[in-house]
């Protein structure tokens, strides 16, 4: 049989996920998303270690189930080397390292940010990949930046947040309304209802293409405690203009510096990516564009967008069809560039 099957391993934060692909096609996607960091309203990373450690078997076993496989039939094991949580990253690596020893199957090494991207290039009827070269942002709780890429293994970032992550911008000011965590659907659901322009907070001056979002979140800050000063129902009396006016200010943000790549570069494909590529109000400001600028935007079917070791497992395919593999002496490194 010339079919190759790939099942891939993603422990990067806060989920365990396991995924069989063959070839471009995900035959399962499974995600046990930790809960345990909810009452803490972030997430705590030796918690996170040891619910990987507990999720990983079962998540694997249910892959392998849902995709009809057995691990005999396995080519190759691939899995998350970084960036991300160390302690997280070694459940992952380790597992992954021991099951293709087992096996006797190569072992393929995944860079986290390079699989955001490729996960454009999953085969599945409810998304389109762009051609090359194309401009990708990948926004997410742990992740804001903006990447040229020219080819599959040819990208270049053109910036990045110098702070926080803009999910994490939108859950901190979130939690600041006393909303729960992760806040940043909520603010999503709010904002529809509310005047995008009731209340301005101010833009940070970042040249070039890196983001920062620390200080919308000082700014929004002292504003809710003046006003709550003024009157302690401030909050809960004008939730949906604030949290409009917040997502209006971080897409602005957002959007000012995607037009700025495309300016520098002339590329007008651009694909999102991350958690945040839910958001309503971004996916609107995407439309907007198509239409009124004449850009062609791409956004993953969500499953793909959020971590998800499909995205992995379509790296590990296109790096087994290069033969590029691991060794097993390899390491997981928190800090990996693209
Ligand atoms: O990719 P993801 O699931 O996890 C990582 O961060 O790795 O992204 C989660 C982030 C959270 O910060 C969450 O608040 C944000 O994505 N998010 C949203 C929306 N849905 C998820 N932010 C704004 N609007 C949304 N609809
Ligand atoms: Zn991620």
């Amino acid at each position: 049989n010339s079919k190759k099957y790939i099942l891939a391993i993603e422990s990067s934060c806060d989920d365990t996920s396991a995924a069989v692909l063959c070839h471009t096609k995900v035959l399962s996607n499974v995600v046990a998303t930790q809960e345990i960091h909810k009452q803490y309203g972030g997430v705590v990373p030796e918690l996170a270690s040891r619910a990987h450690q507990q999720n990983i078997v079962p998540v694997v076993h249910q892959a392998l189930a849902k995709a009809n496989i057995d691990k005999k039939q396995l080519s190759a094991i691939a899995f998350t080397r970084g960036p991300g949580l160390m302690g997280s990253l070694l459940v992952g690596t380790s597992f992954a390292k021991s099951l293709a020893l087992g096996l006797d199957i190569p072992l393929i090494e995944v860079n986290h940010m390079e699989a955001h991207i490729l996960a454009h290039f999953i085969e599945d009827e409810a998304q389109r990949a762009p051609s090359f070269p194309f401009l990708a942002m990948t926004i997410s709780g742990g992740h804001t930046q903006i990447v040229k890429v020219t080819d599959h293994f040819t990208m270049e970032v053109l910036g990045e947040t110098l702070d926080d992550a803009v999910g994490e911008a939108f859950d901190k000011s979130a939690k600041l309304m006393g909303l729960p965590y992760p806040g940043g659907p909520l603010i999503d659901k709010y904002a529809k209802l509310g005047n995008p322009t009731a209340f301005t907070f101010p833009k940070p001056k970042v040249d070039g293409l890196n983001f920062s979002f620390s200080g919308l979140k000082t700014s929004i800050l002292y504003f809710l405690q003046r006003e709550s000063q003024k009157n302690p129902d401030f909050v809960t009396e004008n939730i949906n203009d604030i949290c409009a006016s917040v997502q209006y200010t971080i897409l602005e943000i957002l959007m000012e510096k995607l037009q700025i790549a495309v300016e520098q570069t002339n590329i007008t494909q651009i694909a999102i990516g991350g958690g945040v590529a839910a958001n309503s109000g971004i996916r609107g400001r995407l439309r907007d564009a198509e239409e009124n600028l004449g850009w062609q935007t791409f956004i993953p079917k969500f499953e793909y967008c959020t971590d998800n070791a499909a995205m992995i497992g379509i790296v590990g395919y296109l790096k087994f069809n290069k033969g590029e593999f691991t060794q097993q002496n390899i390491a997981a490194k928190a800090r990996y560039a693209i």
